[in-house]
């Protein structure tokens, strides 16, 4: 029993050493400090305007941080994101995106107007003008897709979820490897945009 708990804390130690993405999450919850102001105790902002990070995927996270941080020589240009995320380490981005994939999400409601616009587009696209539907990405409850990085949606505030068709729609925001977004939104609505996003803040 003794010799087989040492092994465990001898292998513990050999993992954390060998593996460079070996990630603290005590750590990224203490430095997350400096987050809590806008994206809210554990990870559920309370401004709708600012994305609730609970639950969100970890390789996605880093990935918009490593974006951040390139400032305006990046695909995700935005100044309070930047101001805060060229601080960050490479160990930091680990332990924070860790740290906010390990918190619990939460779901909002979907406004009545939208169900059915929202529902439609989400779950079946839209063939007139050649829209994929989110469903195929996203998945069927918003959860995304872990390996390939793709973002969860579920529970996400509908404000930010529209600010961001918006800003793939006019490229503020061209992060997305092979343009998936920006093929999905550019002929979409403002209405259909509302809508959906309406949709997946009461998705789970
Ligand atoms: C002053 C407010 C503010 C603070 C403090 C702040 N953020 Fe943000 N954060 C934002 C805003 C606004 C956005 C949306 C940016 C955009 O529209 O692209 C954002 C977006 C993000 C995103 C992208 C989320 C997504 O779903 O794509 C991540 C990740 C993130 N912040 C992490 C952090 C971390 C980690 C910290 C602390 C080290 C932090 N933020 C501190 C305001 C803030
Ligand atoms: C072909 C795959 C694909 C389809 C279809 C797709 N998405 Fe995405 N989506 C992605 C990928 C990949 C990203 C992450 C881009 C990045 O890394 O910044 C993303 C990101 C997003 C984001 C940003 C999330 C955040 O937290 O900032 C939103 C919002 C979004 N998608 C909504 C939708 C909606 C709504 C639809 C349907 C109208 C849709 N997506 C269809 C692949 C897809």
């Amino acid at each position: 029993m003794k010799f087989q708990r040492q092994l465990q804390i001898v292998s513990f130690f050999f993992i954390a050493l060998i593996n460079p993405a070996y990630s603290d999450v005590a750590k990224g919850k203490e430095l997350s400090a400096s987050c809590v102001a806008c994206h809210g105790v554990n990870g559920i902002s309370l401004n709708p305007v600012w994305p609730k990070l609970a639950g969100q995927n970890p390789k996605y996270l880093a990935a918009q941080l490593y974006e951040f941080k390139k400032g305006p020589d990046g695909n995700r240009n935005n100044a309070v994101m930047y101001g805060i995320a060229m601080t960050l380490s490479d160990s930091d981005i680990n332990n924070l995106s860790d740290y906010y994939a390990s918190l619990k999400p939460t779901v909002g409601v979907v406004k009545d107007d939208y169900l059915e616009l929202g529902r439609n587009i989400y779950r079946g696209g839209n063939m007139d003008i050649k829209m994929q539907a989110c469903i195929s990405c996203h998945g069927p409850n918003g959860q995304g897709n872990y390996a390939a990085a793709i973002p969860m949606l579920s529970g996400q505030h509908s404000q930010y979820t529209y600010q961001q068709l918006k800003n793939f729609q006019i490229s503020t925001r061209s992060n997305d490897y092979n343009k998936m977004m920006r093929n999905i939104v550019h002929r979409m609505t403002d209405e259909e945009m509302k809508a959906v996003a309406s949709y997946i803040e009461g998705l789970y």
